[in-house]
This record gives C-alpha cells, sequence and structure tokens, in this order.
C-alpha cells in the first residue's frame, strides 16, 4: 500500500513539474511574440509580425484623429512655423500616422516621408485617401539604415518604434543624421511597467534624453503621451530660422 501511496505522490509530482514547465515555456512564448511584439528576435521578425497584423491595426490601435491632431500634428506646426514648406521624416510610420495627422492640417503646406520595415503597414498607409498625394511618399526601409542623405528634413518623427529596434541607438543616431541642423525631432519613450518587457533596450524616464544631448540635441520638453509612453520634442543644433516650441507654448 505504501509503496502504490509513494508512486501516486511522484506520479502527481511529475505532472506538477510537467505543468509548471508547459506554463514557464508558455509565458515565454507570449512575452517574446506578444508583449514584446517579436522585438528580440530581430526586425525582421518583428516587421513579420506587423505585416500580419496590419489590416487590424488601426482598429487595435484606436488612436483618435482629435488626439493626434492635438498632441501631434498642431504642436509640429507650431514647431515648424518658420518652415512654410516643411519636409518630414516618419520613421517607423505603419500605418502613416504622423502623415495623415499632418496632411489633414490646412496649415501644413510641406510633405511627408514615411519609412517602415513592414509592407504591410505601408500598403495599409497606402490605401489611405489622404496619403496618396505627391505631398507623401512610403518607403519600405529599416530605422537603423535610412536611405536619405544627411541634415535632410526640417523635423524628424518616430514614434513607438525605437523599443522594437535591435540598436536603438544606431536609431537615434540615424534620426539625428537626417535632420537639418535647427530642426525638430519628436520620438516617443515607451515608460512605465511596460518597460519591464523590453529589458536591456532604451526606456526609463530621463535616459533617452541624455542620449539626446550626446547625439547634440537640446531637449525641449518631456510630456506623458498615452499610457505608457513620453513624448520627447528635441531640437538639432543651431537652429536659425526655427520656432522654439516651447517658448511658443509659453507665449
Ligand atoms: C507600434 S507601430 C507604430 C506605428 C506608428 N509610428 C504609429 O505611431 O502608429 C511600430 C512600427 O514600427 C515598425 N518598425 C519596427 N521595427 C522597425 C525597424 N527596424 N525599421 C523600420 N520600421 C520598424 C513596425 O513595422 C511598425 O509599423
Amino acid at each position: 500500500m505504501a509503496g502504490l501511496a509513494e508512486l501516486a505522490r511522484a506520479h502527481v509530482v511529475g505532472w506538477g513539474i510537467g505543468l509548471l514547465l508547459l506554463g514557464v515555456l508558455g509565458f515565454a512564448a507570449y512575452w517574446a511574440l506578444v508583449l514584446s511584439e517579436g522585438a528580440y528576435f530581430g526586425p525582421r521578425v518583428v516587421a513579420w509580425l506587423y505585416d500580419r497584423t496590419a489590416a487590424r491595426y488601426d482598429r487595435i490601435k484606436n488612436s483618435q484623429p482629435a488626439d493626434d491632431a492635438r498632441y501631434l500634428a498642431r504642436p509640429l506646426l507650431l514647431a515648424l512655423e518658420a518652415a512654410p514648406h516643411p519636409l518630414v521624416l516618419d520613421v517607423g510610420t505603419g500605418t502613416g500616422r504622423v502623415p495623415a495627422a499632418l496632411l489633414a492640417e490646412e496649415d501644413f503646406g510641406g510633405r511627408v516621408l514615411g519609412v517602415d520595415r513592414s509592407s504591410g503597414m505601408l500598403g495599409q498607409a497606402s490605401c489611405k485617401p489622404g496619403l496618396v498625394s505627391g505631398r507623401c511618399g512610403l518607403v519600405l526601409a529599416d530605422a537603423g539604415s535610412l536611405p536619405v542623405g544627411d541634415a535632410r528634413f526640417d523635423a524628424v518623427t518616430c514614434l513607438e518604434v525605437l523599443e522594437f529596434t535591435p540598436r536603438p541607438r544606431a536609431v537615434l543616431r540615424e534620426l539625428a543624421r537626417t535632420l537639418k541642423p535647427g530642426g525638430v525631432l519628436l520620438i516617443s519613450n515607451r515608460v512605465g511597467l511596460d518597460v519591464l518587457w523590453y529589458p536591456g533596450r532604451l526606456c526609463g524616464r530621463g535616459r533617452l534624453e541624455a542620449v539626446l544631448q550626446g547625439l547634440g540635441l537640446e531637449v525641449l520638453e518631456t510630456e506623458a503621451w498615452q499610457t505608457y509612453y513620453d513624448l520627447i520634442w528635441a531640437r538639432k543644433a543651431s537652429s536659425a530660422g526655427f520656432g522654439d516650441r516651447a517658448g511658443m507654448q509659453r507665449g
């Protein structure tokens, strides 16, 4: 009898360990593919995952055009006031959130180039009526190696992208490189508890600002945005002829 009880206990312990291992493996897979969106498998996997969700992305995300106008497009226009026909680069443009928000503004007289690694996301962007015009270009490329020359853009934006790239600092260098002297940079930084899902990436309040300063950018402002992000506004050194966003807001 004692032997049978022991066997049953060993059986239960074995099953318990097996289930625990399955749980750990299941959570690891969920973290790697869902919570961190494939970020640790490299840009190809990230792009592949975005290709798969592209058609549903806008519905899942549910970004409100009014919020994008208020937090992104209008402050950008304000910062670009001194450039009547600004050239804007949006890196990791996805379904074209920033181009759409800018082109919806009557006062925006410039052009936008959206770059993304996912052809599916760009495909969705290209279906948006406002983005099929001579004022918006969409290009398939990696954020870490942008196919554009130095100092070309009056503003460079990169929202909800850095945490998915293997070398966020290299991306920041690319953003700074493509920006004209005096140009405006707008990036997002993932903060709060979400940072836990991105170990080793450029996260945490204040750290990204320090990196930008090291790249010769003056940080103008950091503000909370959506639930898990900060928006960071910065300007490349030598701002002749450019609006001071912080100053204009105060005024
Ligand atoms: C969360 S979405 C954000 C899209 C858009 N910026 C927005 O705010 O709606 C992240 C986007 O970054 C793109 N992305 C991720 N890694 C990239 C990389 N290494 N190069 C270019 N785009 C990348 C993805 O394909 C996806 O479209």
